[in-house]
Order: C-alpha cells, then sequence, then structure tokens
C-alpha cells in the first residue's frame, strides 16, 4: 500500500475509534425514575425490554434514583432541572404535580400530535386528561393506575388472633387493641413519606369522599371539628405501629406483614408488584382490603412521563413515550408493577388476582386523588403538610399540627 494513502486510512481510523469512544452520532435515550428495586425495577425493566427490542440502535439509559415516592429522585431531577441538564423523559405523577411544577415551570412539551397519531385519546380514560392537561395541551403519557388506599394484611396472624378484616375505623382500631394486646405488632410502618400516604388513608376513612374531596377545593374547612376527629384517628392509629419505622423503606414495613411480624400495612397497591417478586400467594401470604373506612373509594395516583423542553435526544424520547403508551408496553409493565394499565383496552387475564380485583373497583368505586403522589396538592402546598406532620410525630401537638394543616391550606391551597 502506497504510504500516503496508508496514513490517511490511519488518520481516518483514529478519528472513526475516537468518534465512537465519545458516543458521537450513536443515538440514545435517558428516562429517569425513582424505580429501582422492590417490583418496581422489575416493571421498568419489562418495558425497557420492549423498548430495546422496537429499536434496537437507541441506548436506553436507565437513570433511577432509588427512595420510594421519589423523594430523593425529585430532588435529585430538580437539581438538574435548575442546572438546564434535563434528562429525555421523566416519571411524574397525573394531576397538581405535573400541572403545578413542571407545566407551571415550562419544563415540559407538550403531546397533542403524539396523542393523535398514536390515537391515545380513545384509549386513555377521560378522567385523566384533565389531569395532565392546561390550556388544551396534554403533558404526559400515563402508564399506570395504582390505589394508595389498601391495606395488606397477613391472613394468618389475623386468623391466629381471632380478628376479622376491618371494614370500619372503629372495628380497625379494635382489631388493632386485641392484636397489641396479645404481642403482635398491629401496623407496619416506615419512613416519613409513608406516614403521609397513612395519613392521606385516615383522612379519607374518617371523613368520606365528599369531605375529603373538600380539603382539596377549600370546601371543608381544615380547621373544622371534623378534620379534628379524623386527625384525632389518625394519631390513634399512629400508636399501633411499630417504632424503627423511621429507618424502614415501604419494602421493609411491607415486609413485616408478609413474615408475620406485624399484621396490616397501608401501601399504594406496588406492593403487590413486591409481593409477586418475593414469590408470594395472594390470600395466603397476604390480602387486602380498602383502608377501614373507604370501602367504595378508591384512592388513585398514576404515574407517567413526560418530554423535557430541551430534550437532548428529543426523537428517541418519542420513541420512549410511543413504548410507555402502547397497549403492549403497558400490558408488559402493569402486571409485574403492581398497578392496572391507563388504557382502557388491556387484557385482564394477564393480571393476578389483586389486580383483577383493582380493576374492577377502578370502575365502579368513587375515585378521589392522592396526596402523597401528586394528584391533589401542588408542591408546595403537600411539602408545607409534610413539614407539619414531621414536627407532629416528634412533638405529638395536635392542635398546632392543625393549625399548621389550616395555614398551608391559606398560603398554598385555596383556602384563600
Ligand atoms: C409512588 C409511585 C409509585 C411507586 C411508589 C413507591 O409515588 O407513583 O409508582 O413507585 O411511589 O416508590
Amino acid at each position: 500500500m502506497n504510504k500516503k494513502i496508508f496514513a490517511l486510512l490511519s488518520v481516518l481510523m483514529i478519528a472513526s475509534l475516537a468518534l465512537a469512544a465519545c458516543g458521537g452520532g450513536a443515538k440514545k435515550v435517558e428516562v429517569f425514575s425513582w424505580w429501582t428495586g422492590g417490583g418496581e425495577a422489575a416493571g421498568l425493566d419489562a418495558m425497557i425490554k420492549i423498548f430495546n427490542a422496537k429499536y434496537p440502535s437507541v441506548e436506553f439509559i436507565n437513570a433511577a434514583v432509588a427512595g420510594g415516592a421519589g423523594t430523593n429522585a425529585r430532588a435529585v431531577l430538580a437539581t438538574r432541572l435548575q442546572a438546564g441538564d434535563p434528562p429525555d423523559s421523566w416519571q411524574g405523577h397525573a394531576g397538581q404535580e405535573l400541572i403545578g411544577t413542571y407545566v407551571a415551570g415550562k419544563q415540559i412539551q407538550p403531546l397533542n400530535d403524539l396523542y393523535e397519531a398514536e390515537g391515545w385519546l380513545d384509549v386513555m380514560p377521560e378522567t385523566l386528561i384533565p389531569l395532565i392537561s392546561q390550556d388544551g395541551n396534554i403533558y404526559s403519557v400515563p402508564v399506570n393506575i395504582h390505589r394508595a388506599n389498601v391495606m395488606w394484611y397477613n391472613p394468618k396472624v389475623l386468623a391466629d388472633n381471632g380478628v376479622a378484616v376491618p371494614t370500619t375505623m372503629d372495628e380497625w382500631l379494635a382489631a388493632m387493641d386485641t392484636l397489641k394486646a396479645a404481642g403482635v405488632t398491629p401496623l407496619a410502618l416506615g419512613e416519613q413519606w409513608t406516614k403521609l400516604h397513612l395519613m392521606e388513608t385516615v383522612l379519607l376513612g374518617s371523613l368520606g369522599a365528599d369531605k375529603y374531596n373538600g380539603l382539596w377545593d377549600g370546601s371543608t374547612d381544615w380547621g373544622s371539628a371534623e378534620v379534628t376527629a379524623a386527625l384525632e384517628n389518625y394519631a390513634k392509629v399512629l400508636t399501633y405501629t411499630n417504632s424503627d419505622s423511621t429507618s424502614l423503606s415501604w419494602q421493609d414495613a411491607a415486609q413485616l406483614v408478609i413474615n408475620g411480624d406485624a399484621a396490616f400495612n397501608v401501601m399504594g397497591d406496588w406492593a403487590a408488584g413486591y409481593f409477586i417478586e418475593l414469590g408470594k400467594t395472594a390470600m395466603t401470604d397476604y390480602g387486602w382490603a380498602p383502608v377501614p373506612g373507604t370501602v367504595g373509594v378508591f384512592q388513585f395516583l398514576s404515574d407517567s412521563f413526560v418530554l423535557a423542553v430541551g430534550a437532548p435526544n428529543e426523537e428517541a424520547a418519542m420513541d420512549w413515550l410511543k413504548v410507555a403508551g402502547s397497549k403492549e408496553g403497558q400490558e408488559a409493565f402493569n402486571p409485574v408493577k403492581g398497578s392496572i394499565c391507563a388504557r382502557t383496552d388491556c387484557d385482564k387475564s394477564l393480571f393476578g388476582e389483586y389486580l383483577q380485583s383493582a380493576m374492577d373497583d377502578w370502575s365502579s368505586n368513587v375515585v378521589v386523588g392522592s396526596l402523597t403522589h401528586g394528584v391533589v396538592a401542588n408542591d408546595s402546598w403537600k411539602s408545607e403538610i409534610d413539614t407539619a406532620l414531621g414536627l407532629f410525630i416528634q412533638d405529638g401537638d395536635l392542635a398546632k399540627f392543625q393549625a399548621a394543616l389550616v395555614a398551608a391550606c391559606a398560603a398554598s391551597g385555596p383556602c384563600k
């Protein structure tokens, strides 16, 4: 070979190696979530598998940050957004979290054309669209519907102690008295956000659906005697919990029930995904019922994915969103994740016993939204409530707590 051609070829080879090394031209997409374990990662993996099969030339970067309910992940995301370094797509809850934060901050793009092209307006529930829309623009792709107000229980622990599954607040408190007297931990609880989660379900169980909804639209007075009574129920319920809750994740707390170390745990139905992952059997290893006082009410939340303004890989992000909204993607994801499809056309037979019952309830119950998981309150209101709760957990001063909740509604909610 002529020396000149050899030199030229060498230069070209070095240049192409250098290009490959720094990833130039390679297609990728970065997707941000908090699904790193306990059934959640497995659900996401199932959807990634479909993405990889459909788009083999695109590298999927799974930028998940550990921590239930996104407490850590959302802080990391906020820092990245502030620094102008958004992931292409991230997990956000339908409702006020999406509208009050990302849409208000002009951080995400409308997806109306995608909805049109994919025919999603015909298959996504009508009730969900307003919760992901503003001024006629649709801003996210919901992948699921989760239920927050689920009380998981250990059937053997209840049977051994002669306790029937409680359906009312009074029955629940009585059952927990019996269990406590028998030396059983009545209610498993975890870190702070799980306490907020428990609180919203007890508020719902004590106030009923209409008054609970009123907390979020200003028609229920946070300072009223009925809210005092609901908070008293909550304070009472807390007395039946394990003393090491602060150091337990939601999976740790759920595990106490599965292991027979506690009778009940209030947690969203991602716990069903965790139990499936642990190889547990429905109605033998674990049972479920609506949180006492909430029979006939489905307290929902929905995980959805967005498209960043300034997404570095917009085309691949759209491919990801297509998978997230597809029947195939949702049928792979949800039975593992422990949620039901956001889409209305998924095949019911793919889902286990718990999720089939959740589908029936979702279509027949009164539907209300979750606080902890972004539906009913914007981020600032939610964090004021959470701060007040943290203080209450420390000092137990219920009057002060209620006053702080009244102030939070006036500062960031509709109680102006
Ligand atoms: C919720 C989320 C669920 C699940 C849960 C626990 O906020 O919507 O999908 O991830 O947190 O981490």
